[in-house]
């Protein structure tokens, strides 16, 4: 508020002058991660919409696992590449964030709708140097995570699984559910066409 001063000194919350990237957390030195950065701004970001063959290449160069036919749309953005496999077929949408501090898997044919946060990292907020924290996220094969959903650190969600839009996930999904909602909660199973055959898609 105007006149009145904050004190600028920490509490004993968080002192950010005591923040530091421990030695190896980013998987590959600064020179190799600003140039990822550049990249992904120019080669990569610009790159004519149709072009998935050769942003395929860009993330294969950086370390990214990358299988046959997948799509990432050149608005789509992946911190660190070589910490993140993609299966075959799988599909990022447009301003999708693989938020890559630690490991990201997105199976073969899942689907990354548009502006969805698959986040692997955090920082330890009861420690006043607020240091990082990643973890693994897993996204198994044939999930949906539709439009504009998080996804939280350490979550695996099964195969099959359909993550309604707008979601927050912050527990594993079973394979085959239907989830919604913030916190996502379980709305019902996921009817597969191979179901519908009397087939079990689970087995
Ligand atoms: C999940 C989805 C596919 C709808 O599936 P559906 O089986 O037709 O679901 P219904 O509309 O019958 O809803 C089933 C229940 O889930 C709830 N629900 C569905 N979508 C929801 C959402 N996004 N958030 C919260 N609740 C949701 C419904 O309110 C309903 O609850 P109720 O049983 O208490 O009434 C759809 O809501 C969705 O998220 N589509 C994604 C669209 C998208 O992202 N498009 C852009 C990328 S191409």
């Amino acid at each position: 508020m105007r006149g009145q001063s904050i004190d600028q000194k920490p509490q004993g919350y968080q002192d950010l002058s005591r923040f530091r990237v421990p030695r190896g957390f980013r998987g590959r030195g600064p020179i190799i991660t600003l140039v990822w950065q550049l990249v992904q701004a120019t080669l990569f970001g610009l790159s004519p919409q149709p072009c998935y063959g050769w942003r395929r290449f860009l993330l294969s160069v950086f370390g990214a696992k990358v299988g046959r036919g997948v799509l990432i749309r050149s608005s789509a953005r992946v911190t660190y590449p070589w910490k993140v496999n993609f299966g075959d077929y799988c599909w990022i949408g447009d301003n999708a964030e693989i938020y890559s501090l630690g490991p990201i898997t997105i199976g073969a044919h899942a689907v990354i709708s548009q502006r969805s946060y698959i986040c692997a990292g955090s920082h330890d907020f009861n420690d006043i140097t607020f240091p990082l924290v990643a973890r693994p996220v897993i996204i198994e094969p044939e999930v949906w995570v539709a439009t504009r959903c998080f996804v939280a650190p350490g979550v695996t969600i099964g195969r099959g699984a359909l993550v309604a839009a707008q979601s927050t996930v912050l527990t594993d999904v079973p394979a085959g559910m239907i989830v919604a909602g913030s916190p996502a909660r379980m709305v019902r199973e996921r009817r597969s066409p191979a179901s519908k055959l009397g087939l079990d898609p689970k087995q």
